[in-house]
């Protein structure tokens, strides 16, 4: 059997990255997948749903047709996220404003639509892509990056103690991650690789982690096998914020 079998799961970020690694082994897993994400050309092997997580009406219908589309939910991750590799004063209102509202609004918004249904399933897990510098901020720079994702993992604590015992709320605080992300951080390809090796150097294990590293952990966490576990930030990060 299936670590999911039966699931009825919505991802959001699915088209790119750590949501698409979680979609794709979800789906191995047996479970239906819905993905919301603002582009879906690139998404293959679950429902497709257009949507800006940051608009409180297009979420609030996206999460309905997800719900009609697999005939209720019972799960949610949230892995859409925007990074601006910008530092405190040449943060502007709108990269501000952008990064909380993707990141952190994005969040509540789709957890809030989503709700009512994880309720009526009975049982059911929602898991928020936080990050490790939401935690343990490293090196300076991205503060409103920074400040969206310890806000994420705050809501998530809320949000288990508000949701318990029907719903379990954990985040995953991943190291960095090998994913287009990092074409976010530098305009140009070796912008990008560079940025990607000077992160890989300070990571205990000496590498970048690899999408399918979060998903198997999102895995864990959407299972039964967390049955007990909920409010945590869980980190994945090769050792990053230990040392
Ligand atoms: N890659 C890393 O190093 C890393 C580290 C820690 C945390 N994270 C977090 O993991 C999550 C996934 O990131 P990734 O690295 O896979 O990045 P990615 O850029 O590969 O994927 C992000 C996805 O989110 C979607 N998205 C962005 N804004 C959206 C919006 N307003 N509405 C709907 N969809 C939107 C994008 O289209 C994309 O498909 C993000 O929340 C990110 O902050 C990433």
């Amino acid at each position: 059997m299936a670590r999911l079998d039966g699931r009825k799961i919505l991802v959001t970020g699915g088209a790119s990255g750590i949501g698409r690694a979680t979609c794709e082994l979800f789906a191995r897993e047996g479970a239906s997948v819905a993905v919301i994400d603002r582009d879906t050309t690139r998404i293959t092997g679950a429902q497709a749903i257009a949507c800006d997580v940051s608009d409180a009406t297009s979420v609030t219908r996206a999460v309905q047709q997800a719900a009609q589309v697999l005939n209720g939910l019972d799960g949610l991750v949230n892995a859409a996220g925007v990074f601006f590799n910008k530092g405190l004063m040449e943060t502007t209102a709108e990269v501000w404003d952008t990064t909380i509202a993707v990141n952190l609004t994005g969040t509540f918004l789709c957890v809030q639509a989503a709700v009512p249904f994880l309720r009526e399933a009975g049982r059911a897990s929602i898991v928020n892509i936080a990050s490790g510098v939401g935690l343990l901020p490293t090196g300076g720079g991205s503060t409103a990056y920074v400040a969206s994702k310890g806000g994420v993992i705050a809501l998530t604590r809320a949000l288990a103690a508000e949701l318990a015992p029907t719903i379990r709320v954990n985040a995953i605080c991943p190291g960095p991650i090998d994913t287009p992300i990092f074409e976010q951080v530098a305009p140009t390809k070796e912008g990008a690789d560079l940025r990607r090796a000077q992160d890989a150097a300070a990571v205990p294990f000496n590498r970048l982690g690899r999408p399918e590293e979060i998903a198997s952990t999102v895995l864990f966490l959407a299972s039964d096998e967390a049955s007990f576990i909920t409010g945590v930030d869980l980190q994945v990060d090769g050792g990053m914020t230990a040392v």
